[in-house]
């Protein structure tokens, strides 16, 4: 056996699961995943994490090499979720090429994550100018209308786990199923129920 190095060491004792999950009540999940992801980024933001609209989006080239950066989630909805970024970008021609994608969010310090993962469609002409219009003068600073695309991640999955201290860390998962969503609950290793 090899001898971790002193950084291997270093990394190993940075502390992980330091925050502090909220109550999560189980018996009261809504039917659709927009609707727990409002509720958890609001409590998020009420929790003082900065930033809770900060996720990693993760996209693949026609070889499937995967990439993956920061970017902010611009709305939340029955359509999904709604990120924007320029039409001359790593992403924008990722997402022309294999028009799917994954987004994780991760809030420390109330020990929660959320990973969505599912097709992208590009909104309408109207609606990414709507949202290139919305952006604040600097962030708008050189770009035309038509060079910056919103784009709409409509999920097949979406997970929603939250560390515990024992570590019997929770994961609820809604898979769609034609107009519904399915919802299957783990805790720990045990299946807690699907409905
Ligand atoms: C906190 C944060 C928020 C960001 N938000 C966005 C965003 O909403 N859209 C965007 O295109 N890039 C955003 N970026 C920049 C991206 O991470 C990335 O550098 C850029 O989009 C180029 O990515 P690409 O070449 O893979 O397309 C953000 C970066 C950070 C750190």
């Amino acid at each position: 056996m090899t001898s971790s190095s002193p950084f291997a060491s270093w990394l190993r004792a940075q502390p992980s699961l330091t925050g502090t999950p909220p109550e999560l009540d189980l018996d009261d999940l809504p039917g659709d995943p927009a609707t727990l992801f409002e509720r958890w980024i609001r409590a998020a933001a009420a929790a003082g994490v900065a930033e809770p609209h900060g996720g990693t989006l993760a996209t693949a080239d026609s070889s499937g090499m995967p990439d993956a950066r920061t970017l902010i989630v611009k709305d939340v909805s029955a359509r999904g979720w709604g990120f924007a970024g320029p039409r001359d970008s790593a992403k924008a021609r990722q997402l022309d090429e294999s028009p799917a994608a994954a987004m994780n969010f991760w809030w420390p310090s109330i020990t929660r994550a959320v990973r969505v993962r599912g097709p992208v469609q590009e909104a309408s002409d109207e609606e990414s100018a709507a949202d290139l219009a919305e952006r604040s003068a600097a962030a708008r600073a050189g770009l035309r209308p038509g060079e910056w695309v919103r784009w709409w991640l409509a999920p097949e999955q979406v997970e929603f786990w939250q560390g515990a201290t024992d570590r019997r860390h929770v994961r609820i998962v809604y898979a769609r199923e034609g107009e519904r969503w399915s919802c299957t609950i783990r805790e720990g290793e045990q299946e807690r129920g699907k409905r």
